[in-house]
């Protein structure tokens, strides 16, 4: 390179007039003016034009005048004030312009898939096929570069609060969060496999045991799952662990990152403490154990349907121990009946339920059921919601947890086809009391967080009699709808951590095998301890207003979890193979 660049090109301003700056980047546009060449020039910092005028000087404008799309240039010239008539507002070098007085071509570039645009008409898959240049994009230069300021802020936050950043191992043992696992062969060991950690769970917990008292870790964490919009099979995790503290401690540290975080990177105050919910009036009024509270549309108990009147399959539900539960969308929000049946089969396909109900409040009530209910029973459901002429109700009878969570994506669906959700609000959210089991689909009790999650001091009794009944100490942070973050105070005692196993099914022989050691080190004075994981993936896709963790993340994976850049996953040498002492058989 024998042209220094001394500046970056979107840092030039009117400042600069009469100095001369040497400049480096990428040729974003040419346009040719009669002899005057006229060159974008981009680099990470933005645009500055630069001018190749052959009065200046004859061979650097015919340069000039080669340059094409996507070429990498050193420029260097004097810094001189646009004429008035040719000032861009837009763009913060937009009243200078750089007089080229030197010109070093640096590489050339085929014709580009896309333009290095903002805006571009590409499928993702190109996009991500060409990552680095679709990285060079404004846009996502902008999404990796609040990447980083989160990351940082983290770390200033933390720090100053005393934790300690502390690595744990990739290659290492399963611990359940519910996923499958990426395994890696070991081929000094064979026949044997490492896991891929889904989340540094208990080496954070081996941390405390180790008395460091306040650890973090920005981490990888590796789940084979469904991949969707929110989900990959790599994603970051903020994860946090302390001793000697309860909920309380964690909420308010959260809380303060938090701020310090959106403050930080968005210069946005956020109000704290956070609102809680406990899960079950989460499931209630919203649907959802991740509710999005941004717009006030809430679920409500209509079970009275099944009692009175005489629609037969509202009674039957009841008597099978089920409830009728509605939402109420305000008048505004017009469904023709086409509309309404199409809702009625999206509900029945998407949730599994046996339809879905309607009541319009109009001048006179429209609806399937009205010839089944007296008008003061119809007056009871207005009544419920408050409602007025013109609004809508609509209704499904089911297991109480079934009906809500239907309603909850109906809830969503509307509210996002009707544009009601406001996109310029932050609403955070603690989701407390969960369960602390659930059954599984072949009936089995399963933890709804992980196993080492601490059950309520006075649930445990109901450990032995009624365990779908106790509660846990674990905690979820919501942010608009999704869940940004886990965690709970742990089990310390290893009396109570073998129960919990047995319950769960794991024999003492399976226990011992699986988590021997985290067994001992809970014998060996364990300090009371929990945490917290908060998934940065999705916490800076929401404060970049993207709908998608890939926006985020440089290299992402697609949904059938391919990296289209590398090719990865790929097939391996045979060598590779036997080393391992692997045999692939695609047929089974
Ligand atoms: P959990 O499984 O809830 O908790 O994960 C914590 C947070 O990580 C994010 N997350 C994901 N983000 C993108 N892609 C995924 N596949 C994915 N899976 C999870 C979510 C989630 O809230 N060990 C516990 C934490 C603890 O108890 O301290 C854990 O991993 O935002």
């Amino acid at each position: 390179m024998k042209i220094k660049r001394d500046h970056f090109c979107g840092q030039l301003s009117r400042e600069n007039v009469k100095s001369k700056v040497a400049v480096a980047g990428w040729v974003k546009r040419r346009r040719d003016h009669g002899g005057v060449v006229f060159v974008d020039l981009a680099d990470r910092s933005g645009v500055v034009q630069v001018v190749f005028n052959p009065e200046i000087n004859e061979e650097v404008h015919s340069t000039g005048h080669s340059l094409r799309e996507g070429w990498v240039v050193a420029v260097k010239g004097k810094v001189v004030l646009r004429p008035a008539e040719s000032v861009n507002p837009k763009i913060t070098t937009g009243e200078i312009e750089i007089q080229a007085e030197e010109v070093e071509v640096l590489n050339v570039s085929k014709t580009l898939p896309f333009s290095i645009e903002d805006e571009i008409d590409v499928n993702e898959e190109v996009r991500l096929k060409y990552r680095y240049l679709d990285l060079r994009r404004p846009v996502m230069q902008k999404n990796i570069y609040l990447r980083y300021q989160v990351t940082k802020a983290t770390r200033e936050f933390l720090d100053k609060r005393g934790f300690i950043e502390v690595e744990t191992p990739f290659l290492t043992k399963s611990t359940p969060e519910g996923a499958r696992d990426y395994l890696v062969p070991s081929r000094v060991n064979p026949g044997t496999f490492y896991a891929l950690p889904q989340s540094p769970q208990l080496f954070k917990q081996m941390i405390m045991v180790a008395g460091f008292d306040r650890y973090f870790q920005i981490v990888k964490c590796f789940r084979d799952e469904d991949l969707r919009a929110d989900r990959q099979p790599e994603h970051t995790q903020i994860d946090i662990e302390l001793s000697f503290i309860e909920e309380e401690d964690i909420f308010e540290l959260v809380e303060g990152m938090l701020r310090y975080i959106f403050k930080c990177t968005k210069g946005i105050s956020i109000n704290t403490p956070f609102p809680r919910l406990s899960y079950q009036e989460a499931i209630e009024r919203y649907g959802s154990d991740k509710p999005d509270t941004r717009f006030k549309i809430e679920i409500k108990d209509l079970s009275f349907l099944g009692k009175e009147g005489k629609f037969k399959i509202f009674h039957r539900v009841i008597d099978e121990g089920g409830e009728i539960r509605g939402i109420c969308f305000p008048e505004g929000f017009h469904f023709s009946r086409k509309e309404l049946d199409d809702l009625n089969l999206w509900i029945i396909n998407q949730e599994g339920v046996s339809g879905l109900s309607w009541i319009i409040f109009g001048e006179k009530i429209k609806s399937p059921l009205a010839r089944f209910y007296s008008p003061q029973v119809m007056d009871k459901v207005m009544q419920t919601f408050g409602a007025k002429k013109g609004d809508i109700v609509f209704m499904v009878a089911d297991k109480k947890e079934i009906a809500c969570r239907a309603l909850g994506n109906l809830r969503l669906y509307l509210a996002r086809k009707f544009n009601l959700i406001p996109d310029d609000k932050y609403n955070f959210l603690w989701i407390v009391d969960f369960p602390l089991f659930e059954r599984d689909k072949e009936g089995n009790l399963s933890p709804v967080h992980h196993p080492f999650t601490s059950p309520r001091e006075e649930d445990i009794p109901l450990l032995d009699t009624d365990p779908e009944k106790v509660k846990s100490r674990a905690y979820d942070i919501v942010l608009n709808g999704e869940e940004i973050g886990g965690g709970s105070i742990r089990i310390h005692k290893r009396n109570l951590q073998e129960k919990i196993l047995k319950i769960l099914g794991i024999d003492r022989l399976e226990s011992i095998d699986k988590f021997g050691f985290l067994l001992d080190a809970l014998s060996m004075g364990a300090p009371p301890h929990g945490g917290i994981a908060l998934g940065l993936d999705r916490l800076v896709m929401l404060l970049a207003g993207e709908k998608s963790i890939r926006e985020v993340i440089p290299f992402p994976k697609t949904q059938k979890a391919v990296c289209l850049l590398t090719q990865a996953p790929s097939r391996v040498k045979e060598q590779q193979l036997k080393e391992l002492h692997i045999k692939v058989d695609l047929e089974q």
